[in-house]
C-alpha cells in the first residue's frame, strides 16, 4: 500500500515525492495565479490562472436543460473567484446522454443555456465560460438504461460495461452524421453566450474510444487517419463558428493509459508510459483545425481512475505512489505545452494536493508546464478556493477536497452528485438516501 495524504509541511510533501521518484514543481509565491491568460490568439482572457474543470452533476431536467441544482453548482463555481469556468459534459444528440440527467443542448432549450452562461458571466465578473460538447459512446444511457454506442469490441471495457462480444458496433453512417451535430451545438453554444465550445476527446467516450479503434474495419478504424476522422471532422464543423471571441476548445486526453491495442498513446511495452508519437501528431492537427484552448487529462474513470484523478480512497488501492500519479499528469501537460505552444493549456491533477495545490500549480505555471491550473473535485468541495488564494489566504484544511471518491460513488449509482463531505446541504442527504436505499 502506498502512502495516503499526510503531509503537514511543504518539505514533507516534496520529500515524499522524491522518495517516490518524482519531482513536483512548487512555488511559495502564488502571485502568478492572479495573472490573466490570453486564450491562444483570441481576444478572450481568463480572469486569473485558476480554472474550474468540467464537473458533471447528473442533475439536468429531462429535456437536457440545467435544473435548479445544476444552476446552484454553476453559481457556486462562478462566485468562487476562478478565472475560467468550463461547464460540464453536454450532449449534442439525445441518444448520447449518460443518463436522463445529462445536459443536452438543442433548439428547444436555448433560453435555459442562455441563462446558464449569463449567470456564470455575471457572478464571476466576466470569466470566460466554456461549454463541453460530447457523445458518451459506450456509457450512453439516455433513459437511465444502457444503450451503449461502441466503436469496437474492447474486452476490458466490454467487461466493465457488461457488453457481449456479439453486441453491434456503431455504423460508419451513424458516425458520419455526428460532425454536423457538433457544429450545430457549437452554434447554439455561441448563441447562448458561451465563450467557447469544447469538442471533447478523452476518457474513452466515443471520440476517444475511436482513437484506439485499431481493430475496427472501414473508414473509422485501423489507420491514424481513420481513427481520428470523427474528431477531425467535428473540429472542422465547429470551427465555422469560431471567432476572436468564441474559441474552439477541447478536453483532450493524449493517452488513456490502457494497453495496446485497446489504448491510445500508450507505450506498447508498458501502458503506464505514454508514447507521444500519435498524440503529438493529433495535437498539432488540433491546432491546425483551430483549437486554441485545451484542458488536458489522462486515463479513463472507467478503467484506471487512479490515473485520471489521483485519490486517497477509491474503488481499489492504486498500483503506484499517489504522488507519482499527480506527477504523471503534470509532466504530460509539460510535454503538451512544449509540443504546441500556441494552444493555451490547462493542467490537471491538483485536487489531490489539498492545501499545497495552489503552490504546486503556481510552480508548474512558473516552470512553463501549463498556462493555468484546473480544479475538479476541489471545486465541488471548496468552490471559493480561488478567492482565498487571490486574497492571500492559504487553503483551509477544513474545506479542501479529501479525494474520498464519494462524488464518484454517487455518480456510479446514477445519482446526481456533488460533495457529501464539504457541501452537506444537499449532498449528504442524497448520499445517505442512495446508499441506505441500495
Ligand atoms: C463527479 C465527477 C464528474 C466529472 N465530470 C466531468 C465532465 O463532465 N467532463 C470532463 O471532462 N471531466 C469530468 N470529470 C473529470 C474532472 O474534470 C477532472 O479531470 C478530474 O476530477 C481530475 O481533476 P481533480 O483532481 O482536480 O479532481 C469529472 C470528475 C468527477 C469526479
Amino acid at each position: 500500500m502506498t502512502a495516503r495524504f499526510n503531509y503537514k509541511t511543504k518539505e514533507a510533501l516534496l520529500e515524499h515525492a522524491e522518495e517516490a521518484g518524482v519531482r513536483l514543481p512548487y512555488s511559495d509565491d502564488l502571485s502568478v495565479l492572479a495573472r490573466r491568460v490570453r486564450i491562444g490568439d483570441t481576444d478572450i482572457f481568463t480572469k486569473n490562472s485558476m480554472t474550474i474543470h468540467p464537473m458533471e452533476g447528473f442533475d439536468s431536467l429531462p429535456d437536457g436543460s440545467p435544473s435548479e441544482l445544476t444552476m446552484r453548482r454553476i453559481r457556486r463555481f462562478a462566485s468562487g473567484g476562478a478565472g475560467l469556468i468550463w461547464c460540464e459534459a453536454c450532449v449534442v444528440t439525445e441518444e448520447a446522454r449518460t443518463s436522463a440527467g445529462q445536459l443536452w443542448i438543442h433548439d428547444g432549450n436555448l433560453d435555459a443555456f442562455k441563462k446558464m452562461a449569463e449567470e456564470a458571466h455575471e457572478l464571476s465578473g466576466g470569466a470566460p465560460v466554456i461549454l463541453q460538447l460530447t457523445h458518451s459512446g459506450r456509457v450512453s444511457r439516455p433513459d437511465n438504461t444502457p444503450h451503449p454506442v461502441i466503436a469496437y469490441h474492447n474486452p476490458m471495457m466490454n467487461e466493465k460495461f457488461e457488453i457481449s462480444p456479439d453486441y453491434p458496433v456503431v455504423t460508419d453512417e451513424y458516425l458520419d452524421s455526428l460532425p454536423e451535430k457538433f457544429g450545430k451545438a457549437a452554434k447554439l453554444a455561441k448563441e447562448a453566450g458561451f465563450d467557447g465550445a469544447d469538442v471533447k476527446c478523452c476518457h474513452k467516450y466515443l471520440f476517444s474510444e475511436l482513437l484506439s479503434a485499431y481493430t475496427r474495419p472501414g473508414r473509422y478504424g485501423g489507420s491514424f487517419e481513420n481513427r481520428t476522422r470523427l474528431f477531425r471532422d467535428s473540429m472542422k464543423a465547429v470551427s465555422q463558428w469560431t471567432s476572436k471571441d468564441f474559441v474552439m476548445a477541447s478536453r483532450f486526453g493524449p493517452s488513456d493509459c490502457m494497453p495496446y491495442p485497446w489504448g491510445f498513446g500508450t507505450d506498447r511495452g508498458d501502458c503506464t508510459k505514454i508514447d507521444w508519437t500519435e498524440p503529438d501528431r493529433l495535437y498539432n492537427i488540433m491546432y491546425e483545425s483551430g483549437v486554441r484552448l485545451v484542458d488536458m487529462t489522462l486515463g479513463t474513470p472507467y478503467y484506471n481512475p487512479h490515473v485520471n484523478r489521483p485519490y486517497d480512497n477509491g474503488g481499489y488501492e492504486p498500483p503506484e505512489d499517489r504522488l507519482a500519479g499527480v506527477a504523471r499528469l503534470i509532466e504530460a501537460a509539460a510535454h503538451m505545452k512544449q509540443a504546441v505552444p500556441g494552444i493555451t493549456l490547462i493542467g490537471t491533477g491538483y485536487s489531490y494536493l489539498r492545501r499545497f495545490a495552489p503552490h504546486v500549480g503556481a510552480g508548474a505555471i512558473l516552470e512553463g508546464k501549463c498556462d493555468a491550473v484546473g480544479f475538479g473535485r476541489m471545486s465541488f468541495a471548496y468552490p471559493d478556493f480561488a478567492k482565498d488564494v487571490l486574497e492571500g489566504r492559504e487553503l483551509d484544511d477544513r474545506k479542501v477536497c479529501l479525494t474520498c471518491s464519494k462524488c464518484t460513488a454517487l455518480m456510479r449509482r446514477m445519482s446526481c452528485t456533488g460533495c457529501p463531505i464539504r457541501d452537506r446541504e444537499p449532498y449528504l442527504e442524497i448520499y445517505k438516501k442512495v446508499f441506505e436505499e441500495n
